[in-house]
């Protein structure tokens, strides 16, 4: 069965073709990263426009690459949350056009189930034996399931504050770092001290929630000059902190990447051993940070898988592989549904 994934959620107009839920035919990328560099992060109005120029060149060129006429495609998946409402009704309406021009089932897929899914692309394919612990880790979400089956979630802890991937673009931001930051400050990381600074981990409670706010603050009276310091004119001209110049920014970088991937294996690790999950899964942009991969590998003796980098970040591909499971769970086609921005996943994600 070929599905076709349409995905424009955030910053990237995406579309790819997938195989039978595991095979990955095409995966095309349009991301928008260099006209939201400019405003430091993803800027909605704009996000939407650009999705509207580029979406159907990049579906056209996901059917070319995989070499698959629209006609040979059994089912049409589209992201219908959660994300940017502009940017997803994009996606939806340019999918709902196909769908209807094609004659072909349409299905709405929760972006955050997508992310679950990428774990399923990856080569060479090990069957999984569920339960399984999944940590999704992305710019605008930090959540820990329990994976019983497909479809079947259960929500074990979340962020109270801000997304993991935001922590590291909010503090890339501090640091002067280019958008978005993630990528920057595990660069950065690498020339850097992750001990030079002691910035506050986990709280250590028996909950599998998540805060950042605390470790951003920490950074940021570590790294900024305090308003006291800083010239009238800076003073008056916003709040927005500076960054002192006597600072080392990678050993800033380090030392809040080492606090925030501890943050994440140790409740991540400790769930996957409470609740007799078989393997550890990580999925989402920050799970392509190569210390959080080796943190959790050495905290656990469970197997640990990660999407490939390329799958890491938001894609089609995903999506598609995601529609394939829930299309054989009897999922129906609607061309009549709309966007829903702040899906959440868990057993009723799709009772809506
Ligand atoms: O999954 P994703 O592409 O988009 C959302 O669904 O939000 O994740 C993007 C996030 C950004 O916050 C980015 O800074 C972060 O993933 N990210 C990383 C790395 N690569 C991307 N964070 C830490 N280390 C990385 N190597
Ligand atoms: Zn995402």
């Amino acid at each position: 069965m070929y599905i076709l994934g349409i995905e424009s959620s955030c910053d990237e107009t995406a579309a790819a073709v997938v195989q039978d839920g595991q095979t990955l035919l095409s995966n095309v990328i349009a991301s928008q990263v260099d006209i939201h560099a400019k405003h430091g992060g993803v800027f909605p109005e704009l996000a939407s426009r650009a999705h509207v120029e580029v979406i159907h060149p990049v579906v056209e060129e996901a059917l070319q690459t995989a070499n698959i006429t629209l006609e040979d495609i059994d089912v049409i998946a589209v992201t219908r949350g959660p994300g940017l409402v502009g940017s997803l009704l994009v996606g939806i309406n340019y999918a709902k056009g196909l769908a209807l021009a094609a004659n072909k089932p349409l299905l709405g897929i929760n972006h955050l189930e997508g992310h679950v899914y990428s774990l399923w692309l990856t080569q060479p394919f090990r069957p999984v034996v569920f339960p399984v612990v999944v940590l999704i880790v992305s710019g605008g979400h930090t959540e820990l399931l329990l994976m019983r089956g497909h479809g079947d979630y259960q929500h074990l802890g979340g962020t109270i504050d801000d997304a993991a991937g935001e922590a590291f673009d909010k503090v890339g931001r501090l640091l002067e770092l280019p958008f978005p930051g993630g990528p920057h400050i595990e660069r950065a990381a690498q020339n850097g001290n992750p001990y030079a600074f002691n910035f506050p981990r986990a709280k250590r409670d028996d909950s599998y929630d998540f805060s950042f706010s605390g470790l951003k603050t920490a950074v940021m009276r570590e790294v900024s000059v305090q308003p006291a310091q800083a010239s009238k004119r800076q003073r008056g001209e916003e709040k927005r902190a500076q960054l002192r110049r006597d600072v080392s920014v990678n050993d800033v970088a380090a030392s809040f990447q080492e606090a925030a991937t501890s943050i994440l294996a140790e409740k991540t690790t400790r769930a996957a051993q409470a609740y007799g999950a078989t393997e550890i899964f990580l999925a989402g942009g920050v799970s392509a940070n190569q210390l959080l991969r080796a943190k959790i590998r050495k905290e656990t003796e469970l197997p640990v898988r990660y999407p490939p980098l390329s799958l890491c970040t938001d894609n089609a591909a995903m999506i598609a592989s995601a529609a394939y499971y829930r299309y054989q769970s009897g999922l129906a086609s609607s061309l009549t549904f709309d966007a829903l921005p702040s899906w959440y996943l868990n057993n009723d994600t799709y009772n809506v």
